[in-house]
């Protein structure tokens, strides 16, 4: 199958909007020097203007880390896509691990900014992970089940070729410890099978699923030769411009 690979970085509460500008930079290089894979980076709201300004027409994708439901409101600290799409913001973020931890941000919440975000023109990135415990306890599956269907709630399959999806084990967020391949390509190919079990074959086959947690230079390549990882959402490792320069050039 030929799925276009994709490289994301999550910058989450970092950089000023000069730090944030410069990483972009390097980013929209090497995107220009890799035109066989898609790279995104998703600053912090503070620097989405400049940095769109910044990459300007490179192939350089941005990302907004979440969005909002409505278009405009009283909803005090959001975001719209209408605001996002403005500045020139391709994709949001929806439902990460850390949105759903610490912000308390439930799946039919999540549900209603993926809703938002495709109203908007955006195209979602949908998180999804179990927690250690979920896992040690054999609940992974039943987990991830919940949030992708909980999470894709109302969402029609001619929308569905516009999502990205992110399995991020919360386990191996920021701690160094990745899933091995095998941990990681066996969740990716559940999550195809549920999207051909919900929708249909030539959805699962199209929509690209990001592995995310610790993705690290040493660990890219063979992360990237499964059959069913399709790019990676990177944390850490995304906020220095020579090892995400080395991740979007996977081999
Ligand atoms: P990490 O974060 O690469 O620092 O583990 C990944 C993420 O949270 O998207």
């Amino acid at each position: 199958m030929n799925r276009r690979p994709l490289i994301a970085g999550n910058w989450k509460m970092h950089l000023t909007v000069a730090e944030a500008v410069r990483l972009a930079q390097a980013a929209a290089a090497a995107s220009g020097a890799c035109p066989d894979r898609d790279v995104m980076v998703a600053p912090a709201f503070t620097a989405l203007a400049k940095v769109c300004e910044a990459v300007g027409d490179t192939p350089l994708q941005v990302a907004a880390q979440n969005v909002a439901w409505d278009k405009e409101g009283a909803y005090t600290g959001e975001i719209s896509a209408l605001m996002l799409t403005d500045l020139g913001v391709r994709l949001a973020i929806v439902g990460h691990s850390e949105r759903r931890q610490i912000f308390g941000e439930i799946d039919a919440m999540i549900n209603r900014r993926l809703l938002g975000a495709l109203a908007g023109g955006l195209q979602p990135v949908l998180c999804v992970g179990e927690t250690l415990e979920e896992r040690e306890s054999n609940r992974t599956f039943s987990v991830l089940e919940r949030q992708m269907r909980q999470g894709l709630q109302g969402v029609a399959k001619e929308e569905m070729f516009r999502l990205v999806l992110a399995y991020e084990p919360v386990w191996a967020i920021g701690t160094g410890k990745t899933a091995t391949k095998e941990q990681a390509q066996e969740v990716h190919a559940f999550l195809r099978q549920f999207l051909a079990d919900a929708y249909e074959k030539n959805i699962a086959d199209a929509v690209r699923i990001l592995y995310g947690g610790s993705v690290k230079p040493e660990n890219i390549d063979s992360l990237m030769a499964q059959p069913d990882i399709d790019g990676a959402l990177v944390g850490g490792a995304a906020l220095n411009a020579e090892s995400f320069d080395r991740i979007i050039r996977f081999q």
